[in-house]
C-alpha cells in the first residue's frame, strides 16, 4: 500500500474539513480553543455512544468537559420530528445562542439528526461531527447532508448544511458490534465499486475484524466520499454516483421500518440494493456477466439473506415512487459500467425493478438450498 495513503490526515469535503487518524481529536480541541472559545457546547449522543465513546472523547478534548450532554434514544426512529422539537426546545431552554456548538457524537442517526437540528435552530448554529460507527466515518458524517424521516419515508425532510468539521477517530470502533461494522463495510464496498477498483480489491481481501488493518481502508473510503462531495456538493451530477445500491436499498430500509420484527440496517439494505442494481446493470447491457457474478458472490457471502414475499416487491416499488431521487416518469438509477465506474441517471422501469427484486429472491433461495440440501 502506498505510504501516502496512510499519512493523509486532513481532507476537504466540499467546503468542510475532515480530520482522520491519531490527530483527529487533537484537531477538535485546537478548533474549540481557537474558534469556539466562549461558545456554549452541547454533546449529542445516544445511550451507547455516551457510554462507550464520551469518556474517550473527553480525555482527548478537555474543552468539552464543561459541555452539556444531550441523550436521545438510539435507532433510526430517532430521526423524527418530535425528537427535533424536543431538541430545539431544550437548546432554547438552556440558553443556546447563535454562537453555540453542537457536537454530534454517534453514528449516522446522530449526525443526520444533530446536523439538521443545528442547521435549523436559530437559522443555524455550528455542528461538529464525531462519527463513532464505521458507517459514520466513511460516509454519513461527511458531506453536509442532514435529514430526518417522515411518514415512513427516509430522509424526506432535511437540508444541506456543512459541519464545521468532521473528526474521525477509528479507535471508537472497538466497542461497535460486528453487525454494525459490516453495515459500514457495505458503503466502503460501494465506494470501491463506483470509483476505485483497487479499493474494491483491497476490501475483498481485508480482515474486516482487524481494526489496524481496516484503518487505512477507512481513510481511503472517507477520501473517496470527500472527493465526490467536492466535485458536486449539492448533488446535481457526480455525487449521484454514491446512490448506487440506494434506490432499492432505501425502499427496503423503509419496508423493514414498517414491520416490527424484521430489522434491516442501512448498510444491509444497501448491500441487497447493490446486488439487485448490479443485476440491473447487467440487464441493461452496462456490465458484463463475470463482473456481475463477482460482485454478487462477494456481497451474498458477507451479508445475511433477506426474505421477501411478492407482496413486498409491490410495496418496495411503491416506496421507491416516494423517493426524492426519482422523477415523475420513472426511476433513475446509478448503475455500474465496470468495477470502479458507474453511470448516473439511468432510466429503469418499474417492471425491470420487479425483475431485479425477483432475481435477488432466486439468488438467496439457491444459496440456501446449496447450504441446506435437505430443506
Ligand atoms: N447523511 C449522509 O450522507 C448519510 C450517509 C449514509 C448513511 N446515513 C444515515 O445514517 C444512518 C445509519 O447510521 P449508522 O449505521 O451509523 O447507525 P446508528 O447511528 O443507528 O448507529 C448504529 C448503532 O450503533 C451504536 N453505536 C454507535 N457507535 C458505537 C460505538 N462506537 N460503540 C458501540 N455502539 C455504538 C448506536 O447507538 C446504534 O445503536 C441512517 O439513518 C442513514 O440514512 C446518512
Ligand atoms: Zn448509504
Amino acid at each position: 500500500m502506498a505510504p501516502s495513503r496512510l499519512m493523509v490526515d486532513e481532507l476537504m469535503a466540499g467546503t468542510h474539513p475532515v480530520m482522520l487518524g491519531p490527530h483527529a481529536l487533537r484537531a477538535l480541541e485546537r478548533w474549540l480553543v481557537r474558534d469556539a472559545r466562549n461558545a456554549r457546547c452541547f454533546v449529542l449522543g445516544d445511550e451507547n455512544t455516551l457510554v462507550q465513546c464520551l469518556p474517550e472523547l473527553l480525555a482527548h478534548v478537555p474543552s468539552l468537559r464543561e459541555a452539556e450532554t444531550i441523550q436521545v434514544r438510539s435507532g433510526e426512529r430517532t430521526k423524527d420530528l418530535d425528537v427535533c422539537r424536543a431538541l430545539w426546545a431544550h437548546l432554547s431552554e438552556r440558553g443556546a445562542d447563535r454562537g453555540a456548538v453542537l457536537v454530534a457524537l454517534g453514528g449516522g442517526v446522530i449526525t443526520d439528526l444533530g446536523g439538521f437540528v443545528a442547521a435549523t435552530y436559530k437559522r443555524g448554529i455550528r455542528c461538529v461531527n464525531v462519527p463513532t460507527t464505521l458507517m459514520g466515518m466513511v460516509d454519513a458524517a461527511i458531506g453536509g447532508k442532514t435529514a430526518i424521516d417522515l411518514g415512513g419515508i427516509k430522509n424526506l425532510v432535511g437540508v444541506f448544511a456543512d459541519p464545521a468539521g468532521v473528526h474521525v477517530h477509528p479507535p471508537f470502533l472497538r466497542s461497535l458490534g460486528k453487525r454494525e461494522l459490516l453495515s459500514g463495510v457495505a458503503e466502503m464496498i460501494k465506494h470501491g465499486l463506483v470509483r476505485d477498483a483497487a479499493h474494491w480489491n483491497e476490501l475483498r481481501r481485508a480482515p474486516l475484524h482487524d481494526l489496524e488493518a481496516l484503518t487505512p481502508l477507512i481513510v481511503r473510503s472517507a477520501a473517496i466520499k470527500a472527493e465526490v462531495v467536492t466535485e458536486d456538493p449539492r448533488e446535481q451530477g457526480p455525487r449521484k454516483l454514491l446512490n448506487f445500491g440506494h434506490t432499492i436499498g432505501h425502499a427496503l430500509e423503509a419496508l423493514a421500518l414498517e414491520s416490527a420484527q424484521r430489522s434491516l440496517l442501512h448498510g444491509e439494505a444497501v448491500a441487497i440494493g447493490m446486488i439487485a442494481e448490479t443485476w440491473l446493470s447487467w440487464r441493461l447491457g452496462l456490465l458484463d456477466r463475470d463482473r456481475m457474478n463477482a460482485v454478487q458472490e462477494h456481497l451474498l457471502g458477507l451479508f445475511p439473506a433477506y426474505t421477501m414475499q411478492p407482496a413486498d416487491h409491490h410495496r418496495v416499488i411503491e416506496l421507491m415512487r416516494h423517493d426524492k431521487k426519482n422523477v415523475a416518469d420513472g426511476f433513475r438509477f446509478t448503475l455500474l459500467t465496470g468495477i470502479g465506474s458507474a453511470q448516473v441517471d439511468v432510466p429503469v422501469t418499474a417492471a425491470q425493478t420487479a425483475e431485479a427484486l425477483d432475481h435477488y429472491r432466486l439468488l438467496i433461495r439457491d444459496a440456501q438450498q446449496h447450504h441446506h440440501p435437505q430443506a
